[in-house]
């Protein structure tokens, strides 16, 4: 969960590491450093941020050099366990994002053979093996040194004497950028944006041998060809585009995104799943797995596709799937992730796949780990979603859920017919909710004094109401917690009053008088209370403290506008908090660990 850098070609490597470390340091920030080859390897590295890192080091002259920004696993933040590491003697330094599960075992015999440890680190192994097993070929080094060790890794490696950096991955993300008489190696593709839009992406199990002039990839020691990919993302797209923070410009760009998603899928010959020949081979249910947000677009999912196309859908956490026996026969699986390299999930895929079962990813990166492993890739297009807390990849992933379900609707042609309508109409509906943000503001900067927060919805809208409590969680460092409505009674009433406010998602469909219940029970018991409801609604008005307004739009689609509202309260909360709205503390874009 860290992020890495490699550069190589005819301009001062420092400079250029540092801005394109800048870029990946979403992915973790809590120490950095980079290496620069010239003579002999330079590092610097300490427990900042790259900015920072940037005003205090010295010049370190070279054209080649790699660069890491660190989100601890193994070893505390520390000037010491920062990356880059290197061998004995100082002539290799490697950067990696993974873990090396055997790496005690490892670190044990070198030592035995006479190597000194001088950090807490799993990464610092690669070096020393490096340095065991060279003998003047360095990727023939980093070859025999990945093939004792056990784990998931993304590396670079620079050595002294060698014109080239060496780039290997196994289960974490790399790529490699093609420049004019210049190369470079990143986690991901924003990273390098600012330098290029030519990547090659590589494989697990491929090795890169990257030079200034020359990008060469080998398996096995057998040369492989690899798809040079241009990337359609402008890097104003990686960029804030004039909003305050990621998150808000993020928000705002759903309207686009939901647009995107329906033209790639309203495009397609194809469906987007064929469920009709899985019906013929037997699948008789569903089952969709993911964690945090993506979780809770399965959770929508569920409702979506019982309700048209009336197949059993099963949900579960993928971190907890692999602890209870399943029964899988005639089931199509289907798996959540934005970034496609969350552990847990991949794990998941893993046992999915040893069992037989085939599984279809829903994810919004293009080469990720997740697209690899399945055997079926749908893709939201959200394009790149830097704010840790996701916003507009949720609401692609729920447009890519309603295009499959109504694929496949027992719905009859008029009620599709509306339903067509109602997708087409919702960036417009969301983009009202986005020019409504004063309310917004205004319960935010409400909620921002208070440190426990109940999310009450029910149906549809019940895990629209467990993301609005994670959305204010992770960002505000609000105790939040979504219930459903109904079953705020059998426990948590206890922790009810005036310290307490209560945001329920009013719907108007089947579950309307029963949440009008549940509000009087709660204004019942002096809790603050906000409301989401649709426009014209009344009754709402008599009762809650707040309402905040939301456009009116078939029942079905109500996840939707409810989430971009409760996105945007979340986001004013943690701005009238002072929070760091992008990179909350003690999180990070994409958990590559269990
Ligand atoms: C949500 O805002 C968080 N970033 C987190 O819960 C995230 O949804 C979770 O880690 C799953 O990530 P994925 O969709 O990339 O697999």
């Amino acid at each position: 969960m860290c992020g890495i850098i490699g550069y190589i070609g005819n301009k001062q490597a420092q400079p250029i590491l540092l801005s394109c470390l800048k870029r990946v340091e979403y992915r973790g920030y809590d120490s950095c450093g980079i290496a620069v080859s010239s003579g002999s390897i330079k590092v610097y590295k300490d427990v900042v941020r790259v900015e920072t890192l940037a005003k205090v080091m010295p010049q370190l002259g070279g054209t080649a050099g790699i660069g890491h920004t660190r989100w601890a696993t193994c070893g505390e933040p520390s000037q010491v366990n920062a990356h880059p590491h290197c061998d004995c003697a100082g002539n290799i330094a490697v950067v990696h994002n993974g873990v090396i599960n055997n790496f005690q075992s490892l670190r044990q015999q070198l030592i035995s053979e006479g190597h000194t440890f001088i950090s807490e680190t799993d990464t610092e192994v690669i070096p020393h093996l490096i340095e065991k097993y060279y003998n003047g070929n360095l990727e023939k080094a980093v070859e025999a040194a990945l093939r004792v060790v056990e784990g998931s890794y993304a590396i670079v490696v620079v050595m002294v004497g060698e014109p080239k950096l060496v780039a290997a991955r196994k289960d974490s993300p790399l790529i490699i950028g093609i420049g004019d008489r210049e190369s470079f190696i990143a986690s991901d593709v924003p990273a390098i944006l600012n330098y290029t839009d030519r990547v090659i992406y590589l494989e697990d199990g491929d090795i890169g041998v990257v030079t200034r002039d020359n990008i060469e990839i080998a398996r096995e020691g057998t040369a492989v060809e690899r798809e040079e990919h241009k990337i359609l993302w402008g890097v104003e797209e990686a960029q804030k585009g004039g909003y305050e923070h990621f998150m808000l410009k993020e928000i705002h760009e759903q309207p686009k995104v939901i647009r995107d998603t329906l033209v790639e899928y309203t495009q397609m010959a194809e469906p987007v799943v064929d469920l009709e020949r899985m019906r013929d081979e037997g699948i008789e249910s569903m089952l969709i797995l993911a964690c945090g947000t993506s979780y809770h677009a399965a959770l929508v999912g569920k409702y979506i596709v019982e309700e048209l196309v009336g197949i059993p859908v099963r949900v579960e956490i993928a971190s907890e799937f692999s602890y209870y026996g399943q029964t899988l026969a005639r089931t199509l699986a289907i798996v959540i992730t934005q970034s496609g390299e969350t552990a847990d999930t991949l794990k998941a895929m893993k046992r999915l796949k040893e069992v037989g079962c085939r599984v279809v990813a829903i994810t919004n990166v293009v080469g990720s780990s997740a697209s690899r492993v399945a055997d079926q890739t749908i893709y939201t297009r959200a394009g790149p979603e830097i704010s840790v807390a996701s916003t507009k990849s949720f609401t692609a992933q729920l447009m890519v859920l309603y295009w499959l379900a109504m694929g496949y609707s027992k719905a009859d042609a008029r009620r599709l017919a509306s339903m067509l309508l109602g997708l087409r109409q919702l960036p417009s509906k969301v983009q009202r909710v986005l020019d409504n943000g004063d309310i917004i503001l205004q319960c935010a900067r409400y909620l921002a004094k208070y440190e426990n927060v109940f999310f009450i919805g029910r149906g549809i809208n019940f895990p629209v109401a467990l993301e609005g409590a994670l959305k204010l969680k992770e960002i505000s460092y609000i105790h939040a917690e979504g219930y459903a409505a109904g079953e705020l009674k059998h426990g948590p009433f206890a922790l009810l009053g005036e310290n307490t406010p209560v945001i329920a998602i009013v719907a108007q469909d089947n579950t309307y008088e029963a949440m009008l219940t549940n509000i009087k029970e709660v204004k019942a018991r002096k809790s603050p209370l906000m409301a989401l409801a649709e426009e014209g609604d009344e009754a709402i008005s008599e009762l809650a403290d707040f309402v905040i307004t939301v456009p009116r739009v078939d029942a079905i689609f109500s996840p939707v506008v409810n989430a971009v509202v409760l996105q945007l309260l979340a986001y004013y909360t943690a701005k009238e908090r002072g929070c760091p709205v992008d990179f909350p503390r003690n999180l990070a874009k994409s958990v590559t660990v269990e």
